[in-house]
């Protein structure tokens, strides 16, 4: 079989030679050692506890000129201040570069970074990640680090939070959606900030879903699955990365030149400043790869980090090892002078207090234009995930409506695990939220029922004599906000507690009446129990300071639901990892016993990548091919008839899935390759098109460069990746 390779055009994206190189090369030759150190060092001012807590005196050593970067500040007022000391207190006045936690908005909190992810909306995640950067920047922060673009199929991890969930495809295009959104178009503006592409690389891939645990993944599954979003970040012109953790097959990331320095410079051209996760580098101790932290600089050194997030060590360790020939100065001035690169793409040099602005601050903060969009995004973000009956939409002509739950008036929950300077007190509960929205027109009553994790039923009786006298039912269940994100693992991934419970017995005392669930929960979830018990569910995920709002919108039907999943919910626990682009095996599952399957649950997950309902249902006619086969550089059409076969008009995430039938190494079932949003007036139908062209159908080949190989494809376009089968074409020599 002939193979014809599409080489990857690597764009080398050098920067502009021009004054900007030149300032900083007169700058870089009138450092010391220790200064240029200085500007490899990051502290934190402790506004925010996101690792271990070391205490350190950042203030004397950025007066020093020993600390060049600080993180966990934030205010005009107070990052104005720790300026002055760099600006006017130093002998060079090199101005500090402000880094913080900006992971899904400042003080406007949006969904948690899956939960968006579920919009499908790549304008509005690039439009949340702008309103992001604006109140941060405006609050005198320069640098995000996010977005976090590791691929996760392991709900059991917390992080999975912070992603945009199991998808290549989809993953790739969200990472360079929210690059752009926080870099905007120029970096010198006073509403931008860096990016940084974390974590670098496969943090994801986790073993068991333990946070900081051993990832060893192959080479092919490292080029197909977890370095394409890290790519498009470089693609999408990221400033910063950050590298994970942990080791991949035995290489610790922080200390990987492979990674850091042939990959990502050296291949893909990337120009930008690289930082080490929080301590990172003492951690290569631990590891076991370096005896001691003079060691451990120095693999960072050479493997190519020019940051130590608050570890101290180049802070101790690089000067020594300079002046013994270990380190070479040339790799000193090459780290300081990606550092003072971004600083100056900043525009700090011009004017080291631009970002900090009072004025700014106030007008912009929580306006109520970024509130409005919060509350869009967080509408957009809900996946209705079973509606048996058509339970939801509620009826408003409901006389009472029994609202119970443990985070039935949760505030500070409903914005996730990382919400930074946002404030849980912004925040109107789901209660609240219908209590403004229908008046004394419903009476809403609410009842916890039970905490969100223990054991303690001595509520239910209130909640079942509650859910006995009201009209309708509404469970508000799910995880505390710190029960995902960082070193937040669950080994049990169903509701946590007595939820379950609850959920049972309410839903039989109501037995008749409509009962819905709203989830609050910052990964997905096993629930298999909830899914037999109640008709209706909604996945709300942690949906930021307009949540409650934007669930009561939904629930009674003023915003029809349109998020679909970009995360599998599995059965059970134990099928984990479980997601849509499996591979087929030699023994595919079927009744036969000597197949790939469980004795005690089935292979498909409970609810599947791209699964998503609404208040209407639509119809897909045959996918139709412009021909049945095409030449490599040549291109194919297909198209589909979706039709809105419901009462009420609707939002529809049509999904292109592709499947290689043969090819030189195994290849999955199916992958998403393209998605259109479409919105539908009931009766009314759409031709919905793609083309497909040689970029949909090449993959990492033996030597993991693109490469497509002539032969049979399948074109599957559906409205979730549950799909089956679909209409072939041939993919000619
Ligand atoms: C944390 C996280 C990382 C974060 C950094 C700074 O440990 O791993 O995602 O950006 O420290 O807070």
């Amino acid at each position: 079989m002939s193979k014809r390779s599409l080489k990857s055009h690597t764009k080398y994206s050098k920067p502009a030679a021009g004054k900007l190189e030149r300032k900083i090369k007169a700058l870089l030759a009138k450092m010391t050692l220790a200064e240029k150190i200085g500007q490899m060092t990051l502290f934190t001012a402790m506004w925010a506890e996101t690792g271990p807590t070391i205490d350190n005196n950042f203030m004397q050593y950025v007066r020093e000129g020993r600390c060049g970067s600080i993180f966990n500040a934030y205010t005009a007022d107070y990052t104005r201040s720790l300026q002055k000391l760099a600006v006017e207190e130093t002998r060079l006045g090199i101005p500090l570069l402000f880094g913080f936690d900006v992971i899904h908005g400042h003080r406007t909190i949006f969904p948690i970074p899956l939960g968006e992810a579920c919009s499908w909306d790549l304008a509005l995640m690039e439009k949340s990640a702008r309103i992001a950067a604006t109140e941060a920047a405006a609050e005198g922060i320069h640098w995000t680090f996010a977005p976090m673009v590791d691929v996760a199929r392991d709900p059991r991890w917390g992080r999975v939070a912070e992603g945009a969930g199991e998808d290549v495809w989809l993953g790739c295009r969200i990472a360079m959606a929210r690059v752009r959104g926080f870099q905007g178009k120029d970096l010198t503006a006073d509403n931008t900030v860096l990016a940084c592409a974390k974590h670098f690389a496969a943090y994801g891939g986790a073993e068991a879903g333990r946070d900081y645990n051993v990832v060893d993944v192959s080479e092919r599954t490292l080029a197909e699955v977890y370095l394409p979003p890290f790519k498009a970040c470089v693609d999408a012109n990221v400033r910063t990365f950050m590298p994970a953790f942990n080791e991949i097959a035995g290489i610790p990331c922080t200390a990987s030149r492979s990674l850091l320095t042939e990959t990502l410079r050296q291949k893909w051209g990337f120009s930008g400043m690289v930082v080490t996760d929080y301590t990172a580098i003492n951690e290569l101790v631990p590891h076991g790869v370096a005896g001691d932290l003079t060691q451990a600089g120095q693999l960072a050194i050479e493997a190519g980090v020019d940051m130590d997030m608050q570890g101290g060590v180049y802070f101790t360790q690089l000067e020594a090892l300079v002046n013994a020939g270990k380190v070479s100065p040339a790799a000193i001035d090459e780290a300081v002078t990606r550092v003072l690169r971004v600083k100056a793409e900043l525009g700090l040099f011009e004017d080291p207090y631009r970002y900090c602005c009072e004025k700014r601050e106030k007008r912009r903060i929580l306006s109520p234009g970024h509130k409005a969009v919060a509350q869009k995004v967080a509408e957009k973000s809900m996946v209705l995930l079973q509606n048996e009956g058509n339970v939801l939409p509620f009826n408003r002509n409901l006389r009472s409506l029994a609202v119970i739950g443990p985070l039935a008036e949760a505030q500070l929950e409903l914005l996730g695990n990382w919400y930074g300077a946002g404030d849980g007190r912004k925040v109107v509960s789901v209660t609240a939220a219908l209590r403004d929205k229908l008046g004394d027109k419903i009476q809403i009553t609410t009842v916890t029922g039970c905490e969100v994790d223990d054991e303690d039923d001595s509520q239910f009786k209130t909640a079942v004599a509650a859910a006995r006298q009201a009209d309708a039912v509404l469970l508000v269940l799910g995880e505390n906000g710190n029960m995902s994100g960082e070193a937040a693992c669950r080994v049990d991934i169903d509701l946590p507690g007595m939820q379950n419970r609850l959920a049972e017995e309410v839903a039989r005392a109501a037995q008749g009446k409509p009962v819905a669930a709203v989830l609050f929960n910052g990964r997905p979830l096993a629930i298999s129990r909830l899914a037999k018990a109640v008709p209706a569910i909604l996945e709300a995920w942690f949906p930021g300071t307009m949540g409650g709002q934007a669930v009561a919108e939904v629930l009674f039907g003023d915003t029809s639901p349109s998020g679909k999943l970009v995360m599998s919910f599995p059965r059970q626990t134990g099928q984990i990892p479980i997601y849509y682009a499996a591979k087929n095996t030699g023994r595919p599952i079927s009744p036969d016993k000597y197949t790939s399957k469980y004795l005690d649950c089935a292979n498909t997950p409970l609810f599947a990548f791209g699964h998503g309902l609404t208040y209407t249902t639509f119809s897909y006619g045959p996918v139709r091919l412009s021909a049945t086969s095409m030449p490599t550089h040549g291109k194919i059409r297909a198209a589909i008839k979706v039709t809105n076969t419901g009462s009420r008009a609707g939002e529809e995430v049509v999904q292109l899935y592709l499947r290689d039938l043969v090819a030189c190494v195994t290849r999955p079932l199916k992958e998403l390759k393209g998605f259109k949003k479409i919105k539908l007036k009931p009766g009314a139908s759409a031709e919905v098109k793609f083309t497909i062209t040689a970029a949909e159908l090449a993959f990492p080949g033996p030597d993991l460069e693109p490469l497509v190989e002539p032969g049979e494809f399948e074109v599957m376009i559906c409205g979730s990746s549950s799909v089956a089968s679909g209409q072939r074409f041939t993919l000619l020599p």
